[in-house]
């Protein structure tokens, strides 16, 4: 906006300079007509035309580099105008929208995104993703847990670096619940102790009415479309929403009853009888709501796939849950998952004390 409205004035500011140039020549000459000695009056004229011719130059000289990057039209008929401006605008609101560290807006209500995380050759890698959409994401507290002792460079250093709002934390998982390196992901549950971490600090440091704001479980590997965070922000008790790739199918999703709009059931095809069969990735929860509700929380003593129903049994029932999305029409986030990469040739270097990375972060 300033630079365009810069311009404008400028242009006007040549014109009206021009006008007074030409009204001083045609003195000028009618003086010359009449008098052969040019008068002290004359000779002051003189030498403000020449100043005038100066400014003019430089005037002219602005605007010619100005041009290559603002490109306003040398018409500037009105509807011309606009669009140059519309042009300027959306040029400048992508660069704030780029800009970091993410704004921070008082009246908007707090997205608290909870990932748990375990060290892994995919780590950096799911990380860095992760966080280059959630720097988008304006009013957003990333609580990041580590399942180890103590916190790592690696993470400390990409959350420093993110410009997020953050807070770093770790939950080691006891040993006798560590998968073994060729177990099924899903024989024991996992990120429970983390994410009840998460939720503490969340009980410890929040305080109901005063911080407006919603619970979301945002893993690592899924991907998320900003809509998602759109969606989840007013939500007043639990919403939810369909999740791609999730539970066997291209979606799954609530059901809604078209007369009333409120969730009726939902199309999972996987363990369908959970009392919530829905992802990690498709709801949200209102940070007060949760505050009023000391016993959710997630358990190590629940079957697979219980994980979900668990923390939602206590807070809702099916029938009060908010839709987003267009009434569940839409898909914002997807249960992606990264192959793990194959890394044998790694392992002979290491068998022989070598390394590909040596002092490198990968
Ligand atoms: C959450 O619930 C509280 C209390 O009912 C409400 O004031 C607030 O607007 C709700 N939404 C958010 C995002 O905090
Ligand atoms: C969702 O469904 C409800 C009730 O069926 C309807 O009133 C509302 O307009 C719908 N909203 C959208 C965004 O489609």
């Amino acid at each position: 906006m300033p630079e365009g409205g810069d311009a404008i004035t400028s242009h006007a500011r040549t014109a009206v300079v021009v006008n007074r140039v030409c009204i001083m020549l045609q003195e000028i000459t009618h003086n010359k007509l009449n008098l052969a000695v040019p008068s002290q009056d004359m000779r002051f004229k003189r030498r403000l035309l020449l100043v005038l011719i100066v400014v003019i130059v430089v005037i002219w000289l602005t605007s010619l580099g100005r041009r290559g990057t603002i490109d306003l039209p040398e018409a500037l008929s009105p509807e011309l105008e606009i669009t140059a401006l519309k042009q300027n605008l959306a040029k400048l609101s992508s660069e704030c929208r780029s800009s970091r560290p993410s704004r921070f807006d008082p009246d908007l209500p707090v997205i608290y995104a909870i990932t748990p995380t375990y060290a892994r050759p995919v780590q950096k890698a799911e990380l860095t993703r992760l966080s280059h959409t959630l720097m988008l994401v304006p009013n957003l507290h990333w609580i990041i847990i580590e399942d180890a002792e103590d916190p790592s460079p690696l993470v400390a250093n990409l959350l420093k670096n993110s410009g997020i709002r953050y807070t770093h934390l770790t939950a080691a998982t006891p040993k006798e619940w560590k998968l073994k390196e060729k177990e099924s992901n899903w024989k024991k549950p996992r990120g429970v102790l983390q994410r009840n971490t998460a939720l503490q600090w969340i009980r410890n440091n929040l305080k109901v009415d005063v911080h407006r704001g919603v619970i979301y479980f945002a893993d690592d590997d899924n991907s998320y479309s900003l809509e998602v965070f759109d969606e989840m922000r007013d939500t007043q008790m639990v919403s939810v929403w369909p999740v791609g790739l999730a539970g066997g199918l291209m979606v799954e999703m609530p059901v809604l009853d078209p007369k009333t709009g409120r969730v009726k059931g939902w199309n999972s095809a996987w363990q369908p009888q959970r009392p919530f069969p829905l992802d990690m990735a498709g709801f949200a929860i209102n940070v007060s709501h949760f505050l009023k509700h000391p016993e959710a929380k997630f358990s190590f003593n629940v079957a697979r796939g219980y994980q979900e129903s668990e923390i939602l049994r206590h807070l809702t029932t099916p029938d009060q849950l908010e839709p987003k999305a267009d009434n569940c029409t839409k898909v914002y986030v997807w249960h992606t998952r990264t192959e793990a990469p194959k890394l044998q040739s790694e392992k002979d270097l290491n068998k022989k004390g070598l390394k590909s990375n040596a002092g490198m972060e990968v």
